[in-house]
């Protein structure tokens, strides 16, 4: 009984301890449910400045910036690629210039004004927003020089107000020769756009590279700064003043780097020559009217070197996010900011307008030509724009009835940087010389051919057709990429799948600095 009894009192304690157990549980869990909830809501901390490096990251950045360096035309300076040395020494001498320096397009010797432009207006961006982070691994100073290597030869391709030189080379006769560029010999004629024959695309990017460029210079070299600010000016007012497409005025740039418009470029420009000015006429210029007309407001586009609203879209984000001076109640801005959400929402593989254009393994994938373009540029905007959230405290984005974070959109930002690093089917990086499996037969003039070899012109095609790897790694290409099956044929001959281009370059340079470390909180360029 007494046993019983002791028993009994025993249970009584247990129960009452089970009980207290459970009451005191079921508040943690209601309290930390409330918390979380209010976690949805409440934006994260502002990261602080660069913090632990991430070492994928950096790695694979530190390797992409050597594209540019494979890239150069002109008379090199600290060449540090052993089978590269000085070619294109008298590109421009036709019109008594020096258009010697800027960089080839891809796997031949072009030099197309128009990606070149665009190149050296996303390596910009890119520098400008994480500058900080380029330099925490070293990367600055070679990203600036490189974008320099451009402007350089941009500034001479603009000798007057109203004539820009656009292209050097001929495409059929560049194409006619397998050859190293050090070894070229064929006539290396000049396109310019002026105002008979004008061209708004080309010399409205060209306005965008040289106004976000003048913002990069603008303390380090503030005579070059003021000097690019200056043609950036004059560009985009000749681009404004004779509107129309480049390569409906001169058909035979269609081949490669067809226009499908020029308004967007206006809008570009425009808004880096408000950044680099202040000067609230351009900041009009692209809320206003032609805002209207241009800003496809409201549907979603992928960023490119032919189409640049996406791109405006976010960077005019900045303006209202970060609540600028003088910027508020313009109804335009706004405008801006849903479509980059719009755009944003896109790409967040749950939000529900995700695009469904993806491979099964999550890569987006728009284009069998050079396909890694748009998911690459999709996340460096993706990057951005989640970095735009955390500096400004603003908690999310709104997709349909779904909330987003920021940190949605940098998972996102990362699936397409880990991808093309080697989170893929194939188990291979489309990152020239990142990690151990990455393709050899690259279409690429320079790369395929021995440096000390003597074939010329024609007789070089023997390299392209060798059965053979390249002799020469092209470090840090990023090539065109893989059929939406996930297949990639490694063959020199396949331009669509195994060129890389200058452009494709920047692009992964602005994804991977927005990567390299934990922390990137977005400083104010303006
Ligand atoms: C203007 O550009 C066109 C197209 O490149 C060219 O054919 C023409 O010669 C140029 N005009 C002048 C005056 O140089
Ligand atoms: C170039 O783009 C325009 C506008 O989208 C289109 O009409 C034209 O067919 C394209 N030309 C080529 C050669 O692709
Ligand atoms: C490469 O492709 C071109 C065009 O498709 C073709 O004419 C040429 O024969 C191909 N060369 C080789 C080596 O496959
Ligand atoms: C993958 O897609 C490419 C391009 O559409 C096609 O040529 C190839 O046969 C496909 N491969 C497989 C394994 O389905």
């Amino acid at each position: 009984m007494g046993k019983e009894s002791k028993s009994g009192g025993c249970l009584g304690w247990l129960l009452a301890i089970v009980i207290l157990a459970l009451v005191v549980g079921a508040i943690v869990y209601a309290v930390k449910q409330k918390m979380d909830h209010a976690n949805d809501n409440k934006p994260s901390p502002v990261p602080g400045p660069p913090g632990a490096i991430d070492k994928k990251y950096a790695d694979a950045l530190k390797i992409a910036m050597q594209f540019f360096d494979i890239q150069k035309s002109g008379k090199l300076v600290n060449n540090k690629i052993s089978w590269r040395g000085d070619s294109g020494l008298k590109d421009g001498n036709e019109a008594n210039l020096d258009l010697s320096k800027g960089m080839y397009d891809a796997g031949d010797h072009m030099k197309f004004g128009f990606p070149m432009a665009f190149t050296a207006t996303v390596l910009s961006w890119a520098i400008l927003e994480y500058g900080d982070q380029m330099a925490a691994v070293n990367q600055l100073e070679p990203a600036q020089q490189s974008l320099k290597w451009i402007t350089d030869f941009l500034i001479n391709a603009h000798p007057k107000d109203n004539v820009l030189y656009i292209q050097v080379g001929d495409p059929d006769l560049d194409h006619k020769c397998w050859e190293r560029p050090e070894n070229m010999k064929e006539k290396r004629p000049l396109t310019q756009v002026n105002i008979t024959v004008p061209g708004t695309e080309v010399a409205a990017e060209t306005a965008a590279a040289m106004a976000s460029a003048s913002l990069v210079f603008k303390t380090s070299n503030s005579a070059y700064s003021s000097t690019l600010l200056k043609h950036a000016k004059q560009l985009f007012n000749f681009a404004d003043k004779y509107p129309a497409s480049y390569s409906e005025n001169i058909p035979e740039v269609a081949t490669y780097y067809n226009s499908t418009g020029y308004g967007d470029e206006l809008l570009w420009a425009a808004s880096w020559l408000y950044h680099a000015t202040g000067d609230r006429s351009y900041l009009d210029y692209a809320t206003g009217e032609n805002g209207k007309l241009f800003a496809s407001w409201g549907s979603p586009t992928w960023f490119s070197w032919d189409n640049k609203n996406a791109g405006t879209q976010v960077l005019l984000s900045r303006l209202s996010l970060f609540g600028a001076k003088g910027v508020s109640g313009n109804s335009g801005l706004g405008n801006y900011r849903s479509s980059a959400e719009g755009v944003m929402c896109g790409l967040l593989p749950k939000s529900p307008s995700a695009t469904s254009s993806r491979t099964d393994g999550g890569l987006v994938w728009i284009s069998e030509w050079n396909a890694l373009q748009h998911p690459v540029a999709s996340a460096f905007l993706a990057a951005l724009y989640s970095d735009y959230m955390l500096t400004s405290q603003t908690a999310k984005i709104t997709c349909g009835d779904h909330s987003f974070k920021p940190s949605d959109l940098r998972k996102f930002a990362k699936s397409q940087a880990d991808y093309v690093l080697g989170k893929n089917p194939l188990k291979m990086s489309f990152l020239l010389g990142y990690g151990d499996k990455y393709p050899q037969y690259v279409h690429h003039r320079g790369a395929s051919i021995p440096a000390d070899a003597t074939t010329g012109c024609t007789d070089g095609f023997k390299w392209l057709d060798s059965t053979q790897p390249n002799p020469n790694v092209a470090v840090g290409g990023l090539v065109g990429g893989p059929f939406l099956n996930e297949t990639y044929i490694d063959s020199r001959n396949n331009s669509m799948q195994a060129e890389p281009t200058t452009y494709n370059s920047a692009l992964i340079v602005g994804l991977l600095s927005s990567l390299v470390t934990t922390s990137s909180a977005v400083k104010s360029f303006t």
